[in-house]
């Protein structure tokens, strides 16, 4: 276990309690290499790159390819996370994979991560929440560290749509990109991390935003898949004028929860689903668009990855300084939404990582995916000495 070990309230000396809270001490991100552009687009659909641009905000995504997954971009953004926090992977506590588009409904992405990160003492679930995942997921981690339980937690967001996208409908392809982001959090006593959350959902608007076929209400059969019930469909308007609203709410509530005005948020980063959804939301609480990071314009909307995404982004930017106050929001199928008021510590300079350490780190994947393999092989090579070499079945 890592040497600090805080419970869930310190005292300070004067018999007053500090409240332990989760702070961000790492993160990463992965864009699949391939790059759509709008223009791809335009070649094959009745749409254009000016119609994209003027009312998304989109101008490329990523998609992916070449065995790229939900889980090997996970993976990546992982180990970017984890080598900025120059963490020991065995001593993370928990990984969380919120994620709509997992590898397979089970085992868990989560699962394929930690096996991957040899994350040996962590246990590993899958969260959906669509687009609100990361952020839903972000409360998790932090409930999961102010409770005393877990000192060191792994949150993901990743998502790879382009596997539920109907490629011939204008009205949903052409908003959404592939990618993952990931952080790493940590126990602190300091007045600083996660400080408040916010969660929601609507279940009665379910119908807005859906894959109808592949759950048990509709199983993956040949005709389901023929009237191309596995693929995303939304109702853009109603979706639109619902994350307007949501967007602007959740911002506004989870500020105040954290003691904050409105106009003290010097980042807010929302999911990255329209550029227009967030000038709305701008004018609603009467912030400047320079508040706001937006990236969409290269990743369009990778659902459970955004928000990550351009948390990572403005990071290496520098648009993220120490002491900053940041509020993250993410909306979604469900319907959701989600919200975390972060005082931000670390800057990216101060990452210094010595090559010994980065090679320590690299040397203990590749152990990890000599040992998976290894178990994976002698778990098969047992079955079949009992059925063939014994001549009996276990099962
Ligand atoms: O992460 C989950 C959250 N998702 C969202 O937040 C998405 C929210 N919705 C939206 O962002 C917008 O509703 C869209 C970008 C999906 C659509 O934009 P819109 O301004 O709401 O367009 P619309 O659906 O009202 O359609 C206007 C017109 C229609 O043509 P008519 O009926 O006026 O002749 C559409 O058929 O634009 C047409 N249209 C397109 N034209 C060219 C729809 N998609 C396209 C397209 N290219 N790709």
């Amino acid at each position: 276990m890592l040497a600090l070990s805080l419970p869930n309230s310190k005292s300070n000396g004067n018999g007053a309690h500090r409240k332990v809270r989760a702070e961000i001490v790492g993160w990463g991100m992965c864009a699949p290499r391939r790059v759509m552009t709008n223009d791809e687009l335009a070649a094959m659909l009745d749409t254009s790159d000016e119609w994209i641009r003027g009312r998304t905000g989109i101008a490329r995504r990523h998609i992916v390819s070449d065995g790229e997954t939900t889980a090997s971009m996970a993976i990546a953004a992982a180990q970017d996370a984890l080598q900025v926090a120059d963490a020991d992977p065995r001593e993370i506590d928990l990984v969380i994979v919120a994620t709509s588009t997992p590898d397979h409904v089970f085992p868990s992405t989560a699962c394929q991560v930690q096996d991957a990160l040899a994350a040996r003492h962590a246990g590993a679930f899958d969260l959906n929440a669509a687009c609100s995942g990361f952020v839903y997921a972000l409360a998790m981690g932090h409930q999961a560290i102010a409770s005393g339980e877990h000192q060191q937690v792994l949150v993901i967001g990743a998502d790879a749509l382009s596997s539920r996208l109907d490629w011939t409908d204008r009205g949903t392809c052409i908003l959404f990109g592939d990618g993952a982001g990931a952080v790493l959090l940590r126990a602190t006593d300091a007045d600083a991390g996660v400080m408040a959350t916010v969660l929601g959902a609507d279940g009665s608007g379910g119908e807005l935003l859906k894959i109808p076929a592949g759950g048990c209400a509709v199983p993956t059969t040949h005709e389901s898949v023929t009237q191309g019930l596995h693929y995303l469909r939304m109702d853009g308007r109603l979706v639109y004028r619902f994350a307007s609203g949501v967007l602007a709410e959740a911002a506004e509530q989870v500020a105040h929860k954290a003691g904050w005005e409105v106009s003290a948020i010097d980042r807010l980063i929302p999911h990255q689903a329209n550029v227009r959804i967030i000038e709305s939301a701008a004018k609603r609480l009467g912030l400047p668009m320079e508040r706001f990071v937006v990236n969409l314009e290269e990743y369009g909307n990778t659902s459970a990855a955004s928000v990550p995404i351009a948390l990572c982004e403005a990071i290496e930017a520098g648009t993220i300084r120490p002491g900053d106050q940041l509020v993250m929001v993410g909306f979604g199928a469900g319907l959701t939404w989600a919200a975390a008021a972060v005082k931000w510590r670390r800057s990216p300079e101060e990452v210094y990582v010595s090559r010994q350490r980065r090679w320590w780190r690299w040397s203990l994947y590749q152990w990890a995916h000599l040992r998976s393999g290894v178990r994976r092989g002698l778990g098969r090579l047992a079955i079949w000495f009992i059925r063939t070499v014994e001549g009996r079945d276990d099962r």
